[in-house]
Parts: C-alpha cells; sequence; structure tokens
C-alpha cells in the first residue's frame, strides 16, 4: 500500500547504545531512516539512546535488551522490522582484556557475527556494515615502503592481539560469504581513532573504569577525575618521540556510515575489491590521512579546557607502534565521504561533553 512504501527504511543497528553507535543513531535518523536496536548494555547505558531520541525528535523504532547471539531474540526482530541493511558495531573492544580473556572476545565478537549473517540470510537481508579497525594492520610497515604509512587498504594484514584477530578473522569470514553469494553488500569499515563527542554534550563515549585510550584519559585528567596522564613512551621514531594516530571525529565517523549504507543500497558501484561472480565485500579506511602525537593531542586538548593538563612519561605500553595513520582516498572515491570536523574541533566537543558529563551517564541519568 502507499502508507507501507512510504515508510522509511528500517536498519538494525547492534551495539547502539555505544560510543560509536550511538552517534550512527543519530546520524541515520536525521539522515531519515527507522532504526532499531539490539545491544545487551554491557558497556553502555540506555541513556545514550533516550538522548539521541531527544536530540533528533524521533523514536528509536524497537530497542531490544539482548546478547546477538540470542538467535531468538534476533528473529524476532528480523520478523517484525524487516530491516533493508544491519550496521554491526556489538562487541568487546579492550585490547588489554583481549590478551587476558581470548575465549570470550572470540565468542563474543565471532559468536554474534555468525549469529547475526544465520539471521539475515534466513531472513533475505543481504546489506551489511561491520565495525573494523585499523588494528587489522598490525605494525604498518615505515612512510614510503610497499604497503606501509598512510595505510591503504591494501596493505598486508595482520593482527597483535586476540581482539584484533576476532577483528581479522570475521573481515575473513565476510570475504568468503561474499564470494559464495553474490547477493552480498558488505563493506568493512576499519575505524582508526575515535574521538570526540555529538556538539551538544548530550551523547558522548562512557568507558568503565580507567580509560583504555588516550583521549577519555586525557578528557579525564581535564575534569579533575584522573591526577595526570601517562604518555607511553617518548623514545618512538616520530618527530617528538611520542606515538602518533589518526584521530577522527565520532560526528565524521558516523557520517561515513550512513555515506556506507547509502553506497551499499545503491548495490555498490565500482567497487576496488569484488570479483566477477561475487558479491561485494569491501574494506574502507575511515581516517582523516592526518597524524597527530600523543603530546599534540594533550597541547590540543589544554587549549580546549583552558588550562594546562599535567602528564608523566612512562615506559610504552606492549605492541604499540609507532605511527598509524590512513590513506583515507578510497573513502572519497566510493563513497563521496571524508572527515570534516579538524582537531580542534574534537577536543572542543570532547570536552564540552566530559565538563557536562564528568561521570558520563551514570550521574546525570535521567537529568534533563
Ligand atoms: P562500545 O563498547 O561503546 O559499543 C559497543 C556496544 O555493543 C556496547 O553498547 C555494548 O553494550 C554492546 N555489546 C557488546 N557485545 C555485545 C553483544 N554480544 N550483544 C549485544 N550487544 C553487545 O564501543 P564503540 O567504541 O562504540 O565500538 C563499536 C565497534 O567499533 C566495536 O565493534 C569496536 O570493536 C569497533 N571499533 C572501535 C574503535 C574505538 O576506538 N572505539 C576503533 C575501531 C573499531
Ligand atoms: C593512542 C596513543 C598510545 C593511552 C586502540 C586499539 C585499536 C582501536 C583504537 C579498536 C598511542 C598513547 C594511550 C594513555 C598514552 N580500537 N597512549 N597514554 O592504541 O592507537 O588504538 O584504540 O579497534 O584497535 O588498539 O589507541 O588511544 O589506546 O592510544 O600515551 O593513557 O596514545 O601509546 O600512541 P591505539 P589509544
Amino acid at each position: 500500500t502507499a502508507s507501507k512504501s512510504s515508510r522509511p527504511p528500517v536498519v538494525l543497528v547492534t551495539g547502539g547504545a555505544g560510543y560509536i553507535g550511538s552517534h550512527t543513531c543519530l546520524a541515520l535518523q536525521e539522515a531519515g531512516y527507522d532504526i532499531v536496536v539490539i545491544d545487551d548494555l554491557s558497556n553502555s547505558s540506555p541513556e545514550s539512546l533516550s538522548r539521541v531520541e531527544q536530540l533528533t525528535g524521533k523514536k528509536v523504532l524497537d530497542f531490544v535488551h539482548s546478547d546477538v547471539r540470542n538467535e531468538q531474540a534476533l528473529d524476532a526482530l528480523f520478523q517484525k522490522h524487516k530491516p533493508v541493511a544491519v550496521i554491526h558495531f556489538a562487541g568487546l573492544k579492550a585490547v588489554g582484556e583481549s590478551v587476558r580473556l581470548p575465549l570470550m572476545y572470540y565468542d563474543a565478537n565471532i559468536g554474534s557475527t555468525v549469529a547475526l549473517l544465520n539471521c539475515m540470510i534466513k531472513h533475505e537481508c543481504f546489506n551489511f556494515v561491520f565495525s573494523s579497525s585499523a588494528t587489522v594492520y598490525g605494525n604498518p610497515g615505515p612512510a614510503g615502503t610497499p604497503g606501509g604509512l598512510p595505510l591503504r587498504e591494501c596493505a598486508p594484514l595482520g593482527a597483535l592481539n586476540p581482539y584484533g584477530q576476532t577483528k581479522l578473522a570475521i573481515e575473513h569470514m565476510l570475504r568468503d560469504l561474499a564470494c559464495a553469494d553474490e547477493r552480498w553488500r558488505i563493506t568493512l569499515l576499519r575505524y582508526f581513532n575515535p574521538c570526540g563527542a555529538h556538539p551538544s554534550g548530550r551523547i558522548g563515549e562512557d568507558p568503565q573504569g580507567i580509560p583504555n585510550n588516550l583521549m577519555p584519559y586525557v578528557s579525564q585528567v581535564a575534569v579533575g577525575v584522573l591526577p595526570h596522564i601517562n604518555v607511553f613512551g617518548n623514545d618512538y621514531s616520530t618527530p617528538d618521540g611520542t606515538g602518533v594516530r589518526d584521530y577522527i571525529h565520532v560526528c565524521d565517523l558516523a557520517a561515513g556510515h550512513v555515506s556506507a549504507l547509502a553506497w551499499l543500497l545503491k548495490g555498490c558501484p565500482a567497487p576496488a575489491d569484488a570479483a566477477p561472480g561475487t558479491g561485494t565485500c569491501q574494506a574502507i579506511n575511515l581516517g582523516t590521512g592526518v597524524g597527530y602525537s600523543v603530546l599534540e593531542m594533550i597541547a590540543a586538548m589544554e587549549k580546549a579546557c583552558g588550562r594546562k593538563l599535567a602528564y608523566k612519561i612512562t615506559d610504552r605500553r606492549p605492541g604499540d607502534a609507532d605511527a598509524v595513520y590512513s590513506d583515507a582516498s578510497l573513502a572519497l572515491a566510493l563513497l563521496g565521504w571524508k572527515a570534516e570536523l579538524d582537531l580542534e574541533r574534537m577536543c572542543q566537543d570532547l570536552w564540552n561533553w566530559q565538563h557536562n558529563n564528568p561521570h558520563g551517564y551514570a550521574v546525570t541519568k535521567g537529568s534533563q
């Protein structure tokens, strides 16, 4: 009927209550999609989605509080909403924890993806956006060497820890799937270092316990929750000796998902990776192409929060590379997407979120 066909397309977002997921849910609603979310809230609060609804003025069509490995819950969700595509954020992401608890990581990350793909096949939904990571490039070769920095999608792959292994294994699995069935349209979005928050200061990253990643740590020092930053080594072969990474604003990243989804729904024009007679499984970097050092990030955050931030140089963290940054040109060529927000904006928006919500969603929960 006319009313049915005029309904917006529904997208299933797994892990939609999380950091990148919540920003992408907001961007999807703003782009005119309806969204349904499945999240077990193991690393997030439902408050993030309430705030997304407040910001967009649109309801999340359905929220299922469940593990993605719960096949009955998934099946019911597909049956009810018939999503045109799935964006799969749900997964565990702490590198150190994955070294201590590898089986938990393999089970959660690979198990949830297998369950999800089986359900998609059953319901004939073949559009899939996967949250991959720059971690699949392992330790990159130096600038100017083949396959080295800046990292192109065709660079050699390798994982340095169980978390990275799960991302790599899922990438392989998705490639095999696309080879076996030409109906699949898949993007492997390899995020570099997401940071920042929505400019409203209402949604942002809310890590449990002491943050593992640099920018959440820096922002907790800025707001006075933590005393000083530990800079993990200043003897790397980088201009100032500290590690260099490709930080990308989470709102740019969210926009990248909307562009990737649009590309899938158009049938993936001109993919770089597809072989004839197969589906598409396209790896795409989401980065800015520019690297900043730890000390540059601290200086940028000092500017945003208006005060000096204490730091100490400590030992290197095992497994850390000198420098990791993307060649971001494929995303522009295929998706028409590029990062727009600079380092100053990332830090301003991170600070805005952090000082409005010094303890994340927990304390301000329910406050309007
Ligand atoms: P996040 O922890 O904030 O979000 C993940 C969400 O998935 C959380 O809401 C969590 O509760 C949920 N979840 C986890 N396991 C689940 C399961 N089995 N079933 C249902 N829900 C589950 O993390 P994020 O930073 O938003 O990352 C999203 C995705 O992007 C992850 O797959 C992560 O590996 C990937 N990624 C993140 C980064 C980064 O630095 N943040 C970089 C590259 C890739
Ligand atoms: C950035 C830089 C550290 C913390 C990780 C994952 C990767 C991806 C993104 C998911 C490095 C230094 C850090 C601190 C510091 N996640 N640092 N003090 O390691 O590039 O990537 O997150 O896929 O897979 O490995 O990000 O933010 O941890 O570190 O000096 O307290 O900051 O040495 O140079 P990383 P990060």
